[in-house]
């Protein structure tokens, strides 16, 4: 039940008759009462009318019989305070939406081959499996795609030192062999040379060539599953498209846009101007389609992903979690998509944009001595400072997805392990507490009665869930589910401390409620739930 679709539903046509046209009534859960509805002020410019005035008309003729009583406050807010008759009838507990039909492919993690998971990625990693969750739960069919960089003039290198004659290289780190041939090509000019024909090779598909590389791409997808496990992520190996995947339509990406009149050669490389961006000097910002030596890049596999993901997934929205340092081409590859006819009217591309993660300096998080730190180094080191593994990931799940998803933030271990404040592990223990409560219980859950304040908050948070993950989908925002089950877990706090459960049926269906909302939640966003702490 979402009271608040619940209420707007009874406000609806009311302000529809005093508006002269549908409007949404703006019901928001409130500090002054339990919901209030702020439309009445919005209108008062266009209706020329003193806000009050509106919001007594929209109430003399709201039907809210049976469901709320209203009053008008300040300067014209309606507040509304739920029946209690209402509240005590028989609270649901929270369930998935129906199918919306609509299918919705959600692009994240994204890492690259041959260079582990880091911390970079893990914003892309956590933020889009939240979506996953939250998308699937809400009834989309939804699609996971992990783009993986898996293509590239850098293989040629990579191979390369792969095909030393010594056989000196271990795959084990591969962080540590990607440095290893790096030093090699910018030191060794002879190395350099071999490097860029083994490109050629691979790109022609020499065999043993191929060979090396599908061994190196194998290593690196057993790595990220590896760290997925760890971290409760849902993307398995059939989620995999890599850059690689989209090779053999490369060249039909080209012709269709040359087609459309849309490529224009420029410095011998074929390029595409959309309308509407420019670079610091002012000039047209091109987004190359095809390298004067006649190599594709980044831009040109996102164009045939993005044709792939609409024409033959039919996909209705396009999901990117990426950083915010590629918005620009983000922004240019839809632009050029549109033009193309690939995103029509109805597809909606998104970039989904995230802040970077801060270390205590207030720079980029990095090891003390200036590395990108590994991301399994980074579980380990919650697997020490942790009392069990899921408390460890859950902190840094959840100080990830209780961040606003735009800003940057500081990661702070001992602040994201706290078990007060709006954490991971007080949420989990709020669970724990919940469960050997019910334990200890000395009557079952009954019929639900209000005699204490605290109770009437706690079943609103309860009903407020619906809401939250509305909110949390409609704007792709999962730190709004993230501070609900804060706020739940708050209202029951309260509530314990206020009221007597163990022996009184009520109490015991209030809790029961709040300990599976709260656990449906943390499930949403990802966060493992201990059986015990
Ligand atoms: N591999 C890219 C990187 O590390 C991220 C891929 C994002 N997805 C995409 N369709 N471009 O920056």
């Amino acid at each position: 039940m979402n009271l608040e679709v619940l209420l707007a539903a009874r406000l609806a046509p009311a302000f529809e008759t005093v508006a002269g046209e549908k409007i949404d009534p703006a019901v928001r859960a409130s500090q002054h009462a339990d919901f209030q509805s702020g439309a009445a002020l919005a209108l008062s410019r266009s209706l020329h009318r003193p806000p009050r005035e509106i919001a007594a008309d929209v109430l003399a003729r709201a039907d809210l019989a049976g469901l709320a009583e209203a009053e008008i406050s300040g300067p014209g807010f309606i507040n509304l305070t739920v029946a209690d008759a209402v509240l005590t009838s028989a609270p649901a507990d929270p369930e998935p939406g129906r199918p919306t039909g609509e299918r919705v492919v959600i692009d994240y993690s994204g890492p690259n081959v041959a260079k582990e998971l880091h911390v970079g990625h893990l914003r892309s990693t956590i933020i889009g499996d939240a979506l996953a969750r939250l998308f699937s739960w809400a009834g989309y069919d939804v699609v996971r795609v992990n783009h993986l960089g898996d293509w590239g003039t850098q293989f040629g290198m990579l191979i390369e030192h792969m095909s030393d004659p010594t056989g000196a290289y271990s795959l084990s780190d591969l962080t540590d062999f990607y440095r290893q041939a790096r030093v090699r090509f910018d030191n060794d000019p002879d190395f350099r040379t071999r490097a860029r024909l083994r490109v050629v090779a691979l790109q022609s598909g020499d065999e043993p060539t191929r060979a090396r590389w599908r061994q190196l791409v194998e290593q690196s997808e057993r790595s990220f599953l590896d760290d997925y496990a760890r971290l409760g992520i849902t993307l398995t190996s059939d989620d995999f498209a890599g850059e690689s995947s989209y090779q053999d339509q490369l060249a039909s990406v080209v012709d269709e846009l040359t087609a459309k009149g849309l490529l224009v050669e420029s410095e011998g490389a074929l390029c595409a101007f959309p309308s509407g961006f420019a670079g610091r000097d002012g000039e047209p910002l091109p987004l190359i389609v095809r390298k004067s030596d006649g190599g594709f890049g980044y831009a040109a596999t996102d164009l045939a992903a993005l044709r792939h993901r609409t024409r033959d997934l039919k996909a209705d929205r396009l999901l990117y979690v990426v950083g915010a340092p590629q918005s620009t081409h983000f922004r240019m590859v839809f632009a050029v998509g549109r033009a193309a006819g690939w995103l029509d009217d109805g597809v909606v591309a998104e970039h989904i944009s995230f802040g970077s993660i801060l270390g205590p300096d207030g720079k980029m998080l990095k090891t003390r001595s200036g590395e990108t730190i590994k991301l399994a180094d980074l579980l380990d080191e919650a697997d020490r400072r942790a009392s069990s593994p899921p408390v460890g990931i859950g902190a840094i799940k959840y100080a990830d997805l209780s961040s606003d998803r735009i800003g940057d933030y500081v990661f702070d271990w001992d602040r994201m392990l706290a078990t007060t404040g709006n954490t991971g592990p007080y949420l989990q223990y709020a669970v724990a507490r919940i469960r050997s409560l019910l334990a200890k219980a000395s009557a079952s859950p009954g019929e639900v009665t209000i005699t204490d304040p605290s109770e009437r908050r706690l079943i609103l948070a309860i009903h407020g869930f619906e809401a939250a993950v509305a909110a949390a989908i409609e704007h792709r925002e999962p730190h709004r589910l993230a501070v609900y089950l804060y706020d739940l877990a708050a209202a029951f706090s309260t509530f314990y401390e206020r009221c007597p459960i163990r022996s009184s049926p009520s109490r015991l269906t209030l809790t029961t409620h709040t300990g599976t909302t709260l656990r449906h939640g943390l499930d949403l966003l990802g966060i493992p739930v201990p059986d015990e702490m």
